[in-house]
């Protein structure tokens, strides 16, 4: 098969980590038959610098008529003046919803070799075993933003339609896992939540065979930190669910190694790990790019179909992870080009082995 990608390598060490998942992609696509036509398109803070806008027409007509689109991170402190016309966030946004890409899927699985760099005690990771499935085009982030006066607003709306399509996506997950839902909102107080939360209900129940229960937001940040293990889907807004993955990646060892797919209702997808720019040690090749390889191990899996090839990924990355050739995030002391080689190393030995 032909596969067309659109890379936006982005800011900071996006472009670092970007190179090193497209390397892996096209060396397990190579293997099994299919040339990848990749072409690089600006996005965020360099975007801004070259055309003025953070999204430029070009890069989003790229990014409609990909299969996939691979994606580093955007923003820095060059384009952080809060008085600023323009930010490299709003790219990103604006792609996303152009994508129409509105479940957000981070999955969470703590590398026995990495459980020690954890913050929480060993023993409170065993089989911890989640992902997130977070709303990814509306809430506060898309409502209308003004001041008035010495106040700001940000309006945070959800429709059921949003509610039902994120939710229903949750489920079909959950059913080819270990079936258990929890939705996350703060039913509480909002009125977003008491809408998110009777949806979920209806939705939820066309699935007999997925167990829902609800959680509160802030009780959720607490039973991250102390029962991890004890979930399988977890639903919720888009905001919430921004907070809770970073705090669930932390669980990880480091931000470095999370993945991300962003998928809409066809098969193209938007790829990234959830890590940001990363500013403090960008264009120094010491980047973890496991975030990215592992983005790219989902895109084959979301929406190429290569279920094979994305496992065959994951499993090169968990032998280097055993192999201790760790950046300097994880503790150790290898660069990016490294890490990447020595993942394609393992994919190599395992199509020798499997021959
Ligand atoms: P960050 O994720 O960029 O960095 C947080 C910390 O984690 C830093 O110490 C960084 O060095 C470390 N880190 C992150 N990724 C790493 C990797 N792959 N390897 C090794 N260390 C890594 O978050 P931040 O500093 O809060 O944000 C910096 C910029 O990135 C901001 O402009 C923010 O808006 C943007 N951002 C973009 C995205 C995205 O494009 N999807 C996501 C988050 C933040
Ligand atoms: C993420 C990031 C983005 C978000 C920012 C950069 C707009 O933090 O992908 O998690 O908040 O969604
Ligand atoms: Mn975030």
């Amino acid at each position: 098969m032909k596969i067309t990608l659109a890379v936006l390598p982005g800011d900071g060490i996006g472009p670092e980590v970007t190179a090193a998942a497209l390397e892996v992609l096209r060396t397990v696509a190579g293997a099994a038959g299919h040339t990848i036509e990749a072409a690089e398109h600006a996005i965020g803070g360099i975007a801004i610098d070259t055309t003025g806008e953070p999204l430029p027409q070009a890069t989003l007509e790229a990014c409609l008529a990909a299969d996939a689109v691979l994606l580093g991170a955007v923003g820095g402190p060059k384009w952080s003046d809060p008085n600023a016309r323009v930010r490299p966030e709003q790219g990103l946004l604006a792609l996303r919803a152009a994508l129409g890409v509105y479940a957000n899927l981070r999955p969470l699985r703590v590398h026995p070799r990495l459980a020690a760099l954890s913050p929480l005690k060993t023993e409170r990771l065993r089989g911890v075993d989640l992902v997130f499935v977070r709303e990814l085009t509306g809430g506060a982030y898309f409502g209308r933003k003004s001041r008035e006066g010495d106040s700001a607003i940000d309006e945070c709306r959800y429709s059921v339609a949003e509610i039902e399509r994120v939710v229903r996506r949750a489920c079909e997950l959950a059913r080819t896992r270990r079936g258990r839902l929890t939705s996350v909102d703060k039913a509480n107080v909002l009125e977003t939540s008491r809408l998110w939360r009777a949806t979920a209900e209806r939705v939820a129940a066309e699935y007999p065979d997925v167990a829902l229960e609800h959680q509160l937001v802030d009780s959720m940040a607490m039973l991250l930190l102390t029962r991890p293990a004890g979930y399988d889907v977890i639903v919720t807004e888009n905001l919430f669910g921004d907070i809770l993955t970073d705090e669930a990646a932390a669980l990880a060892g480091s931000l470095g190694v999370s993945p991300s797919a962003s998928l809409g209702d066809g098969r193209r997808g938007l790829y990234e790990p959830i890590h940001g720019s990363a500013p403090d040690i960008a264009g120094r090749g010491i980047a973890n790019p496991i975030g990215a390889i592992l983005s790219a191990a989902l895109l084959l899996r979301h929406s190429l179909g290569l279920d094979a090839e994305a496992a065959a990924v994951e499993a090169a990355v968990d032998a280097v992870l055993d192999a201790d050739e760790l950046t300097a995030d994880l503790g150790g002391t290898a660069t990016t080009a490294e890490v990447t080689a020595a993942v394609i190393a393992r994919l190599a030995d395992r199509r020798r082995a499997a021959a």
